[in-house]
């Protein structure tokens, strides 16, 4: 910092030129250390300036009023303007650098509060029961009617547990391991009892290459478990080669069963553009007859060029979906960049933004953008800012914890938290973290025996471990 800052000098450059200078590559912290820490304090916790993270604003607390407040400056407080120095888009990665900081200020004595072999947080206790465990990375659980648990482990196994065992089921699909990609996505279908149908979603290289390497894509299937045998199998979803990406990014995928359709999710592939393109599968929620077939009345059905699976579009990496049973309505999660995890409820031929809007910035602390909001975008129903990094979710269904009825559960891998949130006519009214420091949360799921079901991955290499969470009264 100090040699660039030098530098800059020697060069005859002015200080504004310099930030301006940066603008491009410069990294949040940066900016921050350059501008602001020499009277908001290293940590932001204040100097001559006043605390950033002590939840106190008296120029308003919305992320459009502390960017206001970066912008023009609280001159006669002594606090200057920045808006000469300083791009749209840097102001708002400041804003997210607020939020985070904030957020790690907080997360020691949240994690010190939820520590214990039984855990008291929105009105209930809890302990936690380990009930099974992986090879290596698991990624997804769902139950059968008579209680026992498929859960899919990224390298590509499909184990069956029951009684207490587990087995391998034996000729499911060769997956892609690449990446975040793998065996991804297990559920039954709604009528498992009478047609015994499983579907699944992984990650599938079909020969397709881009810029000379290998390329792969989220496939859908499903078929039927027969003496510990996948038997019957139908492809239902495959998109063509032009579609598949050599990135290890983003291949979603979850599933919702409703009134005979399925709807999936495939992350945009480490392609962002391709969300906002009606042509490309990626970024996009869609939807089929539960047999695959494209139903007549999905909203890009005839649209030119556009693909007629699409349901939703300009999703970044939906990791989490399920359907809210009190009001049909359909949620969904996925993760944002760094910052702008997102919370939505996902309805037909919307747009929900990506790239064009995002609550976050670049992992690497530059800008993406100033723009959170647009017309003929959807806005999140919640987000978070900093990212928990989202995983599964799950509407609570159960009777062992009567006071989460109806709520929606939300586990996040980076923070290791599982929150609890109250919806009501579609909007987040409460967001409470029951759990934290116990693993990342993959997935999380309503068990038929009322106990919450978590998917925990810790350890170099990731290993899986299923956690339940029982009343401990
Ligand atoms: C010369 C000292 C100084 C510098 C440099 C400075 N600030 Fe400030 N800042 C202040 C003072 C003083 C205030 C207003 C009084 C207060 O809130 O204590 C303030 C207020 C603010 C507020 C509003 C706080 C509220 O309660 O509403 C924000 C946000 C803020 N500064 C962010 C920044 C950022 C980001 C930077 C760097 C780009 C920065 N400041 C640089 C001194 C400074």
């Amino acid at each position: 910092m100090r040699h660039t800052l030098l530098l800059a000098i020697l060069l005859g450059l002015t200080l504004p030129a310099l930030a301006q200078n940066r603008s491009g590559q410069g990294d949040v912290r940066e900016i921050y250390d350059a501008n602001c820490a020499g009277c908001h304090g290293d940590d932001l916790a204040g100097g001559s300036g006043s605390s950033l993270i002590d939840d106190v604003w008296l120029n308003g607390s919305r992320d459009d009023q502390i960017a206001h407040a970066i912008r023009v400056g609280v001159v006669d407080m002594g606090m200057p303007g920045w808006q000469d120095t300083l791009s749209d888009e840097q102001i708002r990665a400041l804003v997210i650098f607020i939020r985070e900081m904030k957020a790690k200020s907080e997360s020691g004595a949240l994690e010190k509060r939820l520590q214990g072999n039984i855990v008291n947080a929105a009105g209930h206790r809890y302990r936690l029961e380990e009930v099974g465990e992986g090879d290596s990375m698991l990624w997804s659980i769902a139950f059968l009617p008579d209680g026992s648990r498929l859960v899919t482990q990224r390298d590509g196994v499909l184990w069956h547990f029951e009684d207490g065992k587990r087995s391998a089921v034996e000729g499911t699909p060769e997956v892609w391991q690449h990446g975040q990609g793998g065996l991804l996505e297990v559920a039954p279908h709604p009528d498992y009892a009478e047609n015994g149908w499983v579907y699944l979603s992984y990650s599938e290289n079909t020969g397709a290459m881009e810029n000379d390497k290998d390329a792969g894509m989220t496939t859908v299937v499903r078929g039927r478990i027969e003496t510990g045998l996948w038997v019957d199998q139908e492809r239902l979803f495959r998109s063509d080669g032009e579609h598949h990406t050599s990135s290890g990014a983003h291949f979603g995928s979850r599933f919702v069963f409703d009134g005979g359709y399925l709807f999936f999710s495939i992350g945009d592939r480490g392609r962002k553009e391709r969300s906002q393109d009606l042509d490309r599968p990626s970024g996009k929620i869609l939807r089929i007859h539960d047999d695959g077939r494209v139903p007549a009345d999905n909203p890009f059905v005839g649209v030119a060029g556009a693909l007629p699976e699409i349901w939703s579009y300009g999703h970044r990496n939906p990791q989490g979906m399920d359907r809210d049973p009190a009001t049909g309505l359909m949620w969904e999660s996925e993760h944002g960049p760094r910052g702008g995890d997102e919370i939505n409820v996902v309805e037909r031929g919307k747009n929900y933004g990506w790239p064009v809007i995002t609550h976050g910035m670049n992992y690497n602390g530059t800008p993406i953008t100033d723009e959170t909001h647009r017309e003929g975008m959807e806005q999140p129903k919640l987000h978070w800012t900093p990212s928990i990094a989202v995983a599964g979710i799950d509407f609570y269904e159960g009777d062992a914890f009567p006071g989460w009825k109806g709520k929606l559960l939300a586990g996040g891998m980076a923070s290791e938290e599982l929150h609890l949130l109250t919806v009501s006519d579609g909007s987040v009214t409460k967001d409470v973290v029951v759990l934290k420091g116990r693993g990342r949360i993959r997935d999380v799921a309503s068990g038929p025996d009322g106990f919450i079901y978590l998917l925990l991955n810790d350890g170099s290499p990731r290993t899986g471990r299923i956690v339940r969470m029982v009343p401990a009264d």
